[in-house]
């Protein structure tokens, strides 16, 4: 199985960017912390970031045939690209939306998720471990298709 992990802006900062909100485990270190995971079960993992949402718009199209799940924190996009939303709807690829705030929790604007209603389902509020708890979701979702 492979899993590819969608980061959106600004995450590549994390560790220094508002280390109250978003803790201080840089990207590197999540990135590392899932590949250690991924392996115990056997998934591949491709890792990827960007500042542009024509990059994740493109990687999101490339998955099709080629993942069986995506994780993504779409970061800001969030909570106004229509253009990823469309991207995960037209691939029909399972896609897995986490955060590592619990945005419900947060200022109004981002209560609001543009790509929730395309994907499996959501995991945020859990720190950096959002992320491990999203590979456990793709990992569950691909052997609930068996
Ligand atoms: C975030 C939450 C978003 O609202 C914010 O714009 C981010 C990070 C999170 O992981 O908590 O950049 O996606």
């Amino acid at each position: 199985m492979k899993v590819l992990f969608l980061n959106g802006p600004n995450l590549n900062l994390l560790g220094t960017r508002e280390p109250e909100v978003y803790g201080q485990t840089t990207l590197a270190d999540i990135e590392a912390d899932v590949r250690k995971r991924a392996s115990r079960f056997q998934v591949e993992v491709d890792f990827r970031q960007s500042n542009l949402e024509g990059d994740l718009v493109t990687w999101i199209q490339q998955a099709k045939g080629n993942v069986q799940a995506i994780v993504i924190n779409a970061a800001a996009y969030t909570h106004t690209s229509v253009a990823l939303r469309d991207a995960i709807s037209a691939v029909a690829v399972p896609t897995i939306e986490i955060h590592l705030s619990n945005i419900h929790a947060r200022e109004t604007f981002r209560h609001k998720s543009l790509i929730a209603a395309v994907c499996i389902g959501q995991i945020c509020g859990f720190g950096s471990k959002s992320y491990l708890l999203g590979l456990d979701a793709a990992i569950y979702v691909n052997e609930s298709k068996k």
